[in-house]
C-alpha cells in the first residue's frame, strides 16, 4: 500500500529478502518499532515462526537475518535477543536520507491509498428547529477529521450533513406555532398563495416551541395523534405545511452554517431526511414486488432478524401505518438516493453510539434488498461528552448548552490564558482575538479526538485550554514557535541545508517524523482520529526535546545550522498537516 516507504517498511523488505533467501515468506520479516527503545529502534519477530515452520533453532534463523541486515546501508546494528528476537538499529545515513525525503515532500512522506474509493460520509446530523448543542459537537468534529484525512489519503469524499427535518417533530412544530398563531395562511386549506417570504418565527422561537411540543405529544394522546397526522399531511405535501416547514429549515439553517464556519467545518451535501422522501414509493414497490417487504399490522416494514441473532432485532419499518416516513425509511431512501447520485464504495455514519441498533436494522435491510451491500456500510459510533461530573454535559442551570456559548466560552477562557502567558500582546485586537479563538476551536477539538473515539469523555475547559499538557493549545503553541523561529532564520538569511542527524534529540525527532506513516495507516483503517492526536503530541515533544538540545540560530558551525533548520522546518510541516487534518488551523504568531 506504501509508495512512500517509511523506516519499518524499507528494514522489512530487507528483512524479508533475508527470509525468502531462506526459503521462507517475505511476510516473516514485517519490522516495527521496538517495544524497547532503549535497546533497540526498531524489531522483527518473524524468525520465530519460521523455525517452526522449517523445523529448526529460532535463534539459528535469527542469526541468518541479521547478518543479512547488517550488510544494509540502513543498519547500524542488529543483534538476536532472547528467543530469537532481531532488534535493529538504525544507522544515520538511513536517518538522514529519509529525513531529507520527509523534509522535501509536501505531503511529508505520507503514503497514499493505492486504489482511491468513492466514499459518503454522514456526520453533523443536526435537527431542524433544534439549536446545534454540545451533543451533536462530537459528531461533527470526529466527521469532519475523518473527511480530511481520507480525501489526505487520496478517496474521493462526499460528506452529507443529513439534517433530521422530516420525522415526527415537524408535525409537532407545526401543530404548535398553530396553536400560537392560528391565523397564519399555512393553516388554512383554501388559501391558494402565495406564502409570505418571511418566517413566522424566529430560531429563539422554535427554541422554545420544539421543547413544548414534544412534551405534549409525549403526554397526551390526542395531541400525538393529531402531530402524526400534520406530519403525513407534510409528507405527502400540503402545500402549506410544506411553505412552513420550509421556514424552519431556513431559519435554522443560518444558526448551522454560522456554528460550520466558527468551527472551521464543511460539507458538500446539506442534505437532510425529506430528500429520501422522492425514493420511498420506488422502494416500496420494488420491495414488495420481490417479496422483501411485507404488509404488517398497518405498515411496510422488513425483516432482518437473521437465525443467529443473539439479541433481539426488529424489522425496520419503511412507511408507518399512518402512511409517513420515519427514521428507518428515511435512512433506507437516502442509501438509494446516494446509491444513483454517487454510487459509493464505503459509507461512513458517524453518529451516536446509542443508534448502533438502528444501523444494525438499517444496514441489513440495505443489504437484504440489494442496495448498497452491509460490509461497505459502516457505524461509526462514539461516546457520550460528560461535564467535570461525570455526566452528560448541561449548563449550570440543568440545560443543554447550545453549541455558540460554548464556543463563546471557549473563546472567553482562550483570550484569559493568552493573557496570563503574555502572548499576542503585541498584535492588533482583531488578529488577537482570531487567535485566541484559533486556541478555543485547537482545545475543543483536541480533546475531543484525542480520547479513543468510542468511549465517554469529561470536557473540562479550565483544563483543555491550557497551554501545557496534551492539549490542543500546546501542539499549537509549538507550531507557531516553529514558524516565528523560521521567519528569524529568513531575517538572518540563514538556509535549509542537508540533514545530518548527531544528537539523540536529533535522531528521536527523525524517528517521530517517520512515525507519520504508522499514525495515518492505524487512524485511517480504525477510523480513529485520536490516533493522529497521539502522533501530534509525540512530534511537538520529540520536537522540544530537539529544541532545547540543538541550539538553531546561535550554533556557530553552518552545517550544523543549515541541518537543525531544516529538521525544524520538517517538523512545522508535518505538524501542520496533521494538526489540519485534526481540523486545527495553526495562526502565523501568538
Ligand atoms: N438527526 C439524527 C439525531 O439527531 C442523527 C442523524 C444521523 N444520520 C443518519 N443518517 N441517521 O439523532
Amino acid at each position: 500500500m506504501t509508495q512512500n516507504k517509511d523506516l519499518a517498511g524499507l528494514l522489512s523488505d530487507a528483512a524479508g529478502a533475508a527470509f525468502v533467501a531462506l526459503g521462507l515468506e517475505a511476510s516473516l520479516g514485517a519490522v516495527r518499532r521496538s517495544d524497547r527503545p532503549d535497546l533497540a529502534d526498531f524489531q522483527c519477530n518473524g524468525a520465530m515462526a519460521g523455525a517452526k515452520k522449517l523445523g529448526k533453532n529460532p535463534r539459528e534463523i535469527a542469526t541468518s537475518v541479521v547478518d543479512a541486515l547488517k550488510g544494509s546501508s540502513l543498519v547500524a546494528g542488529c543483534e538476536v535477543a532472547g528467543p530469537g528476537f532481531i532488534n535493529i538499529k538504525l544507522s544515520a545515513d538511513g536517518l538522514n536520507k529519509r529525513a531529507a525525503e520527509i523534509a522535501a515532500d509536501e505531503r511529508s512522506g505520507a503514503w497514499t491509498v493505492e486504489t482511491p474509493r468513492r466514499v459518503v460520509m454522514d456526520f453533523g446530523g443536526w435537527n431542524v428547529a433544534k439549536e446545534m448543542h454540545i451533543g451533536h459537537l462530537r459528531s461533527t468534529v470526529i466527521g469532519d477529521s475523518l473527511q480530511r484525512l481520507f480525501r489526505f489519503m487520496g478517496d474521493s469524499v462526499t460528506s452529507d450533513v443529513h439534517l433530521g427535518d422530516w420525522g415526527l417533530q415537524m408535525g409537532q412544530l407545526i401543530n404548535e406555532v398553530k396553536l400560537e398563531q392560528p391565523g397564519l395562511p399555512y393553516f388554512d386549506a383554501s388559501f391558494t398563495g402565495p406564502y409570505p417570504e418571511q418566517s413566522p418565527v424566529t430560531m429563539d422561537d422554535l427554541g422554545r416551541l420544539y421543547p413544548l411540543a414534544s412534551g405534549k405529544s409525549k403526554t397526551d394522546e390526542a395531541r400525538r395523534n393529531e402531530d402524526r397526522a400534520a406530519t403525513q399531511e407534510l409528507q405527502s405535501g400540503r402545500p402549506g405545511y410544506r411553505a412552513l416547514w420550509k421556514h424552519f429549515c431556513n431559519v435554522t439553517r443560518v444558526g448551522l452554517e454560522r456554528e460550520c464556519k466558527s468551527l472551521g467545518v464543511t460539507f458538500d451535501l446539506w442534505k437532510g431526511e425529506s430528500d429520501a422522501e422522492p425514493f420511498i414509493p420506488q422502494i416500496v414497490d420494488d420491495l414488495k414486488s420481490r417479496g422483501i417487504s411485507e404488509f404488517d399490522q398497518g405498515a411496510w416494514i422488513v425483516r432482518v432478524a437473521r437465525e443467529s441473532d443473539k439479541k433481539e432485532m426488529p424489522p425496520i419499518i419503511l412507511v408507518n401505518r399512518d402512511g409517513a416516513i420515519g427514521y428507518h425509511g428515511s435512512d433506507l431512501g437516502t442509501i438509494v438516493d446516494r446509491k444513483q447520485s454517487i454510487d459509493p464504495q464505503l459509507s461512513l455514519y458517524i453518529v451516536d453510539q446509542r443508534q448502533a441498533l438502528h444501523f444494525e436494522q438499517v444496514f441489513r435491510a440495505s443489504d437484504r434488498a440489494g442496495y448498497l451491500p452491509e460490509k461497505e456500510l459502516e457505524h461509526l459510533g462514539f461516546g457520550t461528552v460528560n461535564g467535570p461530573d461525570g455526566k452528560p454535559f448541561k449548563t449550570r442551570d440543568g440545560g443543554t448548552l447550545k453549541l455558540q456559548a460554548f464556543i463563546a466560552q471557549a473563546d472567553e477562557v482562550a483570550t484569559a490564558r493568552m493573557k496570563e502567558a503574555e502572548l499576542g500582546s503585541d498584535v492588533s485586537e482583531a488578529e488577537q482575538q482570531d487567535i485566541a479563538h484559533k486556541v478555543a476551536v485547537a482545545a475543543i477539538k483536541f480533546s475531543d479526538l484525542s480520547n479513543v473515539r468510542t468511549t465517554n469523555y469529561i470536557f473540562d475547559l479550565e483544563r483543555f485550554v491550557s497551554f501545557e499538557g496534551k492539549t490542543g493549545p500546546y501542539l499549537l503553541y509549538a507550531a507557531v514557535r516553529v514558524k516565528s523561529l523560521a521567519r528569524r532564520a529568513a531575517a538572518e538569511g540563514v538556509k535549509a541545508g542537508p540533514i545530518t542527524v548527531e544528537l539523540d534529540a536529533e535522531r528521536a525527532l527523525v524517528l517521530a517524523l517517520d512515525g507519520f506513516n504508522d499514525a495515518l495507516r492505524g487512524a485511517y483503517e480504525k477510523r480513529m482520529p485520536h490516533i493522529l492526536c497521539e502522533h501530534a503530541y509525540a512530534l511537538g515533544q520529540a520536537f522540544s526535546g530537539f529544541y532545547a538540545a540543538a541550539p538553531i540560530l546561535v550554533e556557530s558551525d553552518p552545517v550544523k545550522k543549515a541541518s537543525r533548520l531544516a529538521l525544524a522546518l520538517a517538523t512545522l510541516k508535518q505538524l501542520e498537516i496533521v494538526l489540519g487534518l485534526i481540523g486545527i488551523d495553526v495562526p502565523d504568531r501568538m
